[in-house]
């Protein structure tokens, strides 16, 4: 199942392969493309056609969502690091972590505090980072070992709805889900989610999740549709990622970006509208779609916690919930849990 794919050696600076502190587990194989290609064409004939999330993050997508952390109305990165700072070394001390293990882990730029905090308590010896994305998750293995002269790297590029299986074993682990991601999944993936991180970490290791709290439609939608139309930006390009994954001749420009708030679900939707009449054709799908202007695609949603929700949903999977955070303006919420 592990297999390397050919064209990420042509990304490979020569010194990262020759440190001793790094590997890179790029688990994808025809069978995840074969299973890819099928999810994605369920997803596409599903009413309302929606399309997963992962397929936002391409080099490009990576690039958009690290500038849309940046937006002047996008609070939750500043947020959630904030709040990082404040309860990192306590975090460090109640877990006693030797290693930490990040999924989603993208530009892993609040990563770092946590990285400190272990360090200055001493113990700190692996860092797992764990993505879809792999030039984003080695540019950041790159910069890590730079910053960090003793630690260890072991990277894995994987589907993480997928069973998380055979993951490094430290002696303890602390595992974060950071960015409000968590509110990206659906309650069945979330359960399953939540449910697979129980089982492959031992009792007594740490868990810290990142959520975003319910708060005004007004605040959220301008989350979501930033003036620089970055978010827009962002979006649309999931159309390019589609169409080069699967010979598509999806127009970005058929398109538009719309977010809204959906009060009783308490979750931002993200949909592209068909601007126009538009007929798209996905030739590895052997799919052809046609819209009526209106017509709309579902991207993303994210989904908005507060304590309870959030407690009930760890309590279900095996967790305790040890201390929640929140800032004064109640934006955001970090949850850490403990597996029983
Ligand atoms: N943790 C970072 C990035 C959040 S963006 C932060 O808090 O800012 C979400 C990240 O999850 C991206 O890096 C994306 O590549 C990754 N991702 C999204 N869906 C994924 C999936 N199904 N499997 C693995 N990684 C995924
Ligand atoms: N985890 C992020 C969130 O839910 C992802 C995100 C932010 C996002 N902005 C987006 C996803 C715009 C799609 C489109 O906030």
């Amino acid at each position: 199942m592990t297999e390397k794919h050919p064209a990420l050696d042509l990304l490979k600076p020569a010194e990262e392969s020759e440190s001793p502190r790094f590997q890179i587990e790029v688990r994808s194989s025809a069978s995840t493309r074969e299973r890819d290609l099928e999810e994605l064409g369920n997803c596409l004939r599903a009413s309302p056609p929606w399309i997963p999330a992962k397929f936002f993050y391409d080099a490009r997508g990576s690039e958009l969502f690290e500038a849309i952390t940046e937006l002047p109305e996008y609070y939750q990165t500043r947020t959630e690091e904030l709040l990082l700072l404040g309860v990192a070394d306590q975090v460090a001390a109640r877990s006693e972590a030797t290693e930490l293990l990040e999924l989603g882990s993208g530009a892993a730029r609040k990563t770092r505090t946590l990285l400190d905090a272990m360090s200055r308590s001493g113990l700190l010896q692996r860092y797992v980072p764990i993505d879809v994305d792999p030039v984003v998750t080695r540019r950041v293995a790159a910069e890590l070992l730079a910053e960090y002269p003793a630690l260890e790297i072991h990277a894995i590029i994987t589907d993480i709805l997928a069973p998380l299986v055979a993951l490094p074993q430290g002696h303890h682990r602390l595992v974060i889900f950071l960015g409000g991601t968590i509110g990206n999944l659906n309650d069945d993936a979330c359960e399953r989610f939540l449910d697979g991180i129980g089982e492959v970490i031992n009792t007594g290791d740490h868990f810290l999740l990142g959520v975003d709290r319910i708060k005004s439609k007004a605040r959220l939608e301008a989350a979501y549709n930033d003036s620089a139309g970055i978010t827009a930006d962002f979006n649309l390009n999931i159309l390019e990622v589609v169409n080069a994954f699967a010979h598509g001749d999806f127009d970005q420009n058929g398109f538009e970006h719309v977010s809204i708030y959906n009060e009783a679900k308490h979750r931002i939707e993200m949909w592209l509208r068909a601007r126009s009449p538009q007929r798209v054709a996905l030739a590895d799908l052997d799919l052809e779609l046609s819209f009526e202007t209106g017509d709309s695609i579902l991207t993303e949603i994210s989904t908005k916690y507060d304590k309870g929700l959030i407690q009930a949903k760890l309590d279900h999977a095996g967790f305790e919930l040890e201390d929640w955070h929140t800032d004064e303006e109640s934006l955001f919420g970090l949850a850490l849990a403990r597996r029983r």
